[in-house]
């Protein structure tokens, strides 16, 4: 069969109807499997034949939601994770050690900020920040020491966007490989890897999933960059906590996921529950239908509040003066998703009252859901980060996030308009 279109593999695959007859994939809530002899255990140990162990490695149902996320962003091996930040720990455990560096955008999720920030700190690992707008800045914290770039394809909640091909060419030139958080896209509006990206992470918890029911992660192995260039000798040398497996040696096409589960899963057990994935399934096959319509509501509301004299700034590709109008345009043919932020008149006391008088929208901590979601990121999602970390982060305590849902767009209007009293 021809490669299908992106529409039909959200609804299909990885899952093939069984004997049951049984439309829907099944839900394994197993979390060890009978082997079928002593052969056969030491086969799946040795790494010498697919199938299952104990569900903290894998798990059949995890597996169709990794096998669909994985044909979605066109990857050689996809990992599903217990949250998109344990997506994100887990990968730049895979990667780097005590002593390496990072280098990431400045443009980032706040909670992901903390973590780069201070948790991986903790750890031995620094990451450098650069601006998200300039890729010589990215070019200039190379060192021997960086294991990778990391960057989100558009960033919650400013809306900014990296120049893929020059930080991708970058990263090529120093043989590091590139990470892109996709979540705000997902991979029906961009798909990272044809613009440079190596390793593609997901929050599941927000668009893919798309019913604010489940949290997950995912992690994507694009299988593009040779582990064997130098910067990783971990990859290149027995592993010796799995019976001496060369990861780059003994699986070429694959190795960094291999490394990810064997090893990084295995070890920090931050694995998704069966459940949240049968869960995540359900929504991923309506992912097109609702990224449509998300993107479609976030563009008028953003057009309404440009115009409404109580907003003082609307921060979203479209708006006057946006310098990711032309990036939006390049890399975005479907749309630039539904996050975006915007700031009133009144500063911070108005937009605690707007949150404090909305009746359809939901003032809560999230995005992507099919409801619209209304957020003060100054005191919720980045209030762990300090002053200067906030104004770094771009997050002005007037600043307001919002992630249109999928309601009539005349309604979500209608609440915001009522509540900017
Ligand atoms: C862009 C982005 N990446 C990662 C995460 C972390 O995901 P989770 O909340 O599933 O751990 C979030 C959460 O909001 C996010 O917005």
């Amino acid at each position: 069969m021809t490669k299908q279109n992106i529409e039909t593999l959200a609804v299909t695959y990885g899952f093939e109807i069984d004997e049951t007859g049984s439309t829907n994939p099944p839900l394994h809530l197993s979390n060890a499997y009978k082997f079928k002899d002593a052969g056969h255990a030491k086969a799946l140990f040795d790494l010498k034949a697919p199938g299952y162990i104990y569900t903290r490695l894998n798990n059949p149902t995890n597996n169709i939601l990794e096998e669909r996320i994985n044909a979605l962003e066109g990857g050689v091996g996809t990992l599903a994770a217990a949250s998109g930040h344990s997506a994100e720990f887990m990968t730049i455990c895979a990667l780097a050690e005590a002593g390496d560096e990072i280098i990431s955008s400045n443009a980032l999720y706040g909670g992901t900020f903390n973590m780069f920030s201070h948790s991986l700190r903790r750890l031995g690992i620094k990451v450098k920040f650069a601006d998200v707008l300039n890729p010589a800045e990215f070019e200039a914290l190379v060192t021997d020491k960086t294991k990778a770039v990391f960057v989100e394809s558009i960033s919650n909640p400013g809306c900014e966007i990296p120049d893929f091909e020059e930080i991708s060419k970058i990263a090529k030139r120093h043989k590091i490989p590139f990470i892109v958080d996709n979540t705000c896209l997902t991979p029906y509006l961009f798909q990272p890897k044809a613009f440079g990206a190596d390793i593609i992470i997901h929050s599941t918890t927000k668009f893919l999933g798309g019913h604010a029911a489940v949290m997950g992660g995912s992690v994507t192995d694009c299988g593009t960059f040779d582990w064997t260039s130098g910067r990783f000798p971990s990859f290149c040398r027995p592993d010796p906590s799995y019976h001496g497996v060369v990861y780059a040696g003994d699986f070429p096409q694959n190795a960094f996921i291999v490394k990810l589960r064997t090893q990084v899963l295995r070890d920090i057990g931050a694995c998704q529950s069966p459940f949240n994935s049968y869960l995540t399934l359900q929504g991923i096959q309506t992912l097109h239908v609702r990224m449509d319509r998300h993107v479609q509501n976030a563009a008028a509301l953003a057009e309404y509040l440009k115009n409404n004299a109580k907003i003082a700034w609307v921060k979203h590709p479209s708006a006057e003066g946006s310098p990711f109008k032309q990036a939006a345009q390049k890399y975005f043919k479907k749309g630039c998703g539904a996050v975006f932020s915007f700031g009133l008149k009144g500063g911070y006391d108005a937009g605690k009252k707007l949150i404090e008088n909305v009746k359809l929208c939901l003032h809560a901590t999230n995005l992507g859901d099919v409801r619209t979601v209304i957020t003060h990121p100054a005191s919720t999602t980045h209030s762990q980060l300090s002053r200067e970390e906030k104004l770094k982060t771009g997050i002005s305590d007037d600043l307001i996030r919002i992630s249109a849902g999928i309601e009539n767009i005349d309604d979500i209007i209608a609440d915001i308009e009522g509540a900017l009293i």
